[in-house]
């Protein structure tokens, strides 16, 4: 072989592999490795509208193959009260807004009893694309797609955040402990420190299970009313 046709072979090969990991990387098949304090810090110069438009064409995990929308998030982007959930369904995928669907419309009927409209709350989810079927967020999932809600956070600046079942919970919470525990109390943002802003964090039942589970509805009802004591002493 001569030295010219080895370095055409070696160009050739290096083109090929240069094509396949970028194909893998448009796919989301495999990730360039990125620690968690770096994905946050890459959203720290978006307001919400850019990190909206910044979600909007994600790619940075399989779930944006079976989308059909983003679901970012709604409300007043100044809320002082803001409920997180865990993923859309199937609904919200089609309609691109969080808890529209059976359990969001028990969502609004909470909201309302505490004299307060979906336009004056904020409402998000730990995942902003729906997972197949609905079944549970992956750990890789949660990990690739929180620095957005942390972010959304970190941006309203709300006094209160609701956590809806265990997802969101864990997550703010920094806690394995599940909500059948932690509901009732008031307890500390897991990401306070860093973002040198402490919501306080109120978990309670996730709407759908009270869709399942309607003696629930009297614990959350009682959650809910103290957080509507903390916001007016607050
Ligand atoms: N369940 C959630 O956790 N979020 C939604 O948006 C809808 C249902």
């Amino acid at each position: 072989m001569t030295k010219d046709a080895i370095t055409e072979e070696y160009l050739q090969i290096t083109a090929t592999v240069r094509e396949y990991v970028e194909e893998q990387l448009q796919l989301g098949l495999f990730e360039a490795e990125v620690p968690e304090s770096e994905q946050q810090s890459q959203y720290a110069d978006l307001d919400l509208a850019a990190l909206d438009a910044d979600a909007q064409g994600c790619i940075k995990c399989g779930l944006h193959q079976g989308r059909n929308t983003v679901v970012f998030g709604v409300g007043n982007p100044n809320a002082d009260l803001m409920f997180v959930g865990e993923a859309p369904g199937a609904d919200e995928d089609k309609q691109g807004e969080p808890f529209v669907g059976r359990a969001g419309q028990l969502l609004t009927k909470i909201i309302e009893a505490m004299q307060l409209t979906r336009d004056d709350v904020y409402i998000a989810n730990v995942l902003k694309c729906r997972p197949p079927g609905n079944r549970n967020p992956e750990p890789d999932e949660v990990e690739t797609c929180s620095p957005y809600l942390l972010r959304q956070i970190e941006l309203i600046q709300p006094k209160v955040i609701v956590t809806l079942g265990n997802f969101s919970t864990k997550m703010l919470l920094g806690t394995k402990t599940g909500i059948t525990a932690l509901r009732g109390k008031f307890h500390e943002y897991a990401f306070a420190e860093k973002e040198g802003h402490a919501p306080v964090v109120m978990p309670t039942y996730h709407p759908a299970y009270l869709l399942r589970n309607p003696n629930g509805k009297r614990d959350v009802w009682e959650d809910m009313q103290q957080v509507m004591t903390y916001l007016e002493q607050n």
